[in-house]
């Protein structure tokens, strides 16, 4: 075998093994995660003394729902999934919005549309810190 037919079929291999995790797994081949649905009927609790919303600016995303520490302190929670094609939005603490990393649409810090492609706002959920924990509801 000489080098030629050498790199021809090891190229064709390594080709052959990662064309199926594409093809069978749409998500493992895109970066951006999405969520399909907004979620209603929401009620669930956080511990804000660890992790990501231990410190101001900080974000995660809980039941289909976005919930960020503002740079200022408070909470504030909208539904994750960018109402253009469903790609999660991520919180931007230097300019207190919510931007969607798929084709850049903004909102505002209650969910409104400040910049397209997405014309239709973000599901804002309440917030209600007692101690260490929030509560975000609809
Ligand atoms: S999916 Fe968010 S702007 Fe297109």
């Amino acid at each position: 075998m000489d080098r030629k037919e050498f790199l021809s079929q090891v190229g064709f291999g390594v080709a052959a093994l990662l064309v199926p995790v594409c093809i069978g797994g749409v998500s493992s081949c895109s970066k951006e995660s999405t969520t399909t649905s907004t979620p209603s009927n929401v009620d669930f609790t956080l511990d804000v003394s660890t992790g990501a919303l231990a410190a101001n600016g900080g974000y995660l995303v809980s039941n289909g729902v976005i919930v960020a520490r503002t740079t200022s302190g408070s909470f504030i929670a909208v539904s994750a999934a960018c109402t253009h094609e469903g790609t999660n939005v991520y919180y931007s603490s230097s300019n207190n919005n919510f931007i969607c990393p798929n084709h850049g649409a903004k909102f505002s810090t209650t969910g409104a549309v400040t910049q397209g492609p997405a014309s239709k706002s973000l599901t804002q959920y309440k917030t209600t810190l007692t101690g260490t924990s929030l509560r975000v509801y609809s």
